[in-house]
């Protein structure tokens, strides 16, 4: 059994890459950090408590960073809804689990001491917490062993014209990540856009018929008119295309590459400049995803959401 922890700023996405993630046979979920970003802490944090007690999940729950390392949040609300969880109907119970503490970097420092081996970890948001970790425990470094990181763009950004969302909330954090010498394996927008969702997609889930069918479907197919509410959109998968990485290695190809994050364009922050001509021009510092398969990619995600509908 392979046990990662997730770093999440609990969309809609983060929760399919944790169902992902805890349905797929030979994975499991050792943790969940929370990070501000898709929405205000509070909120991520409601968005997990909600689905940690409405899908079961035994795994520890912590709280972090409630902003950035510099500035103020910015938040996706205004796309994903207040609630960060748009939906074409049903929403997840108000039930809540509890977190387990609000002390998230020493939560996820202690499972590191505790791990038998370099461990990975499975961000999905901004990388704050990440970062505090380092900053805080700087001699754990070597004990993540891969970050997988749904975060960036080698292409146009999604929040701004140059900048991709998790990148655009935290690029200081990014670079203090790289800077600790972290083995980053960044998932960016332009590998996330080749993989995409739609209705069809979110009918297939509620043709399952089970309360939890019906629940996925709606929250997907919210989650596809971001894209826009014709029946014919199509949404790219961020999040899950990055677990997929992980679940489905063969689904998503890497190349190594110099990364580093924008932090003082007036028009560029947060945007990942990403130099592929290494060693030559500069020394690689990360592998960033280049070609995702679609179908391995989709068949690993939506798999794993259909095995969670019938459970
Ligand atoms: O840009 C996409 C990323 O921003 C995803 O992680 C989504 O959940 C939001 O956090
Ligand atoms: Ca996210």
């Amino acid at each position: 059994m392979t046990s990662l922890w997730i770093d999440t700023d609990m969309g809609f996405d983060d929760l399919a890459a944790v169902l992902a993630v805890a349905g797929t046979p030979g994975w499991s979920v050792a943790g969940l950090s929370l990070v501000a970003g898709n929405a205000p802490l509070p909120v991520v944090i409601d968005n997990a408590l909600r689905s940690a007690a409405y899908f079961g999940w035994r795994f520890p729950i912590h709280s972090g960073a409630a902003g950035p390392l510099v500035g103020e949040l910015a938040t996706a609300q205004s796309v994903l809804g207040d609630d960060a969880m748009c939906s074409a109907g049903r929403s997840l119970p108000r039930e809540r689990s509890t977190l387990t503490s609000e002390d998230a970097v020493s939560a996820l420092a202690d499972w590191l001491r505790a791990a038998a081996a370099p461990a990975t970890v499975l961000a999905l948001g901004p990388l704050t917490n990440i970062a505090l970790l380092l900053r805080r425990y700087p001699e754990l470094a070597p004990r993540i062993g891969e970050l997988m990181w749904m975060g960036g763009s080698a292409g146009p950004g999604n929040h701004t014209a140059a900048a991709e969302f998790n990148a655009f909330v935290d690029p200081e954090s990014i670079n203090e990540v790289l800077a600790a010498g972290l083995p980053l394996a960044m998932v960016g927008l332009d590998t996330c856009r080749q993989v995409r969702v739609d209705k069809a997609d979110a009918d297939a889930l509620r043709a399952i018929g089970t309360e939890r069918g019906l629940l996925l479907g709606d929250l997907l197919e919210g989650y596809v008119r971001i894209a826009g509410a014709d029946a014919r959109s199509s949404m790219a998968l961020y999040d899950p295309t990055a677990a997929a990485a992980l679940l489905a290695p063969e689904s998503v190809r890497f190349t190594p590459a110099h990364v580093v994050a924008e932090c003082r364009g007036e028009h560029t922050r947060g945007m990942t400049v990403v130099e592929w001509r290494v060693p030559r021009k500069a020394a690689a510092n990360a592998r960033v995803a280049t070609v995702a398969d679609a179908n391995a990619v989709r068949s690993a995600v939506l798999g794993a959401l259909s095995v969670t509908a019938r459970s």
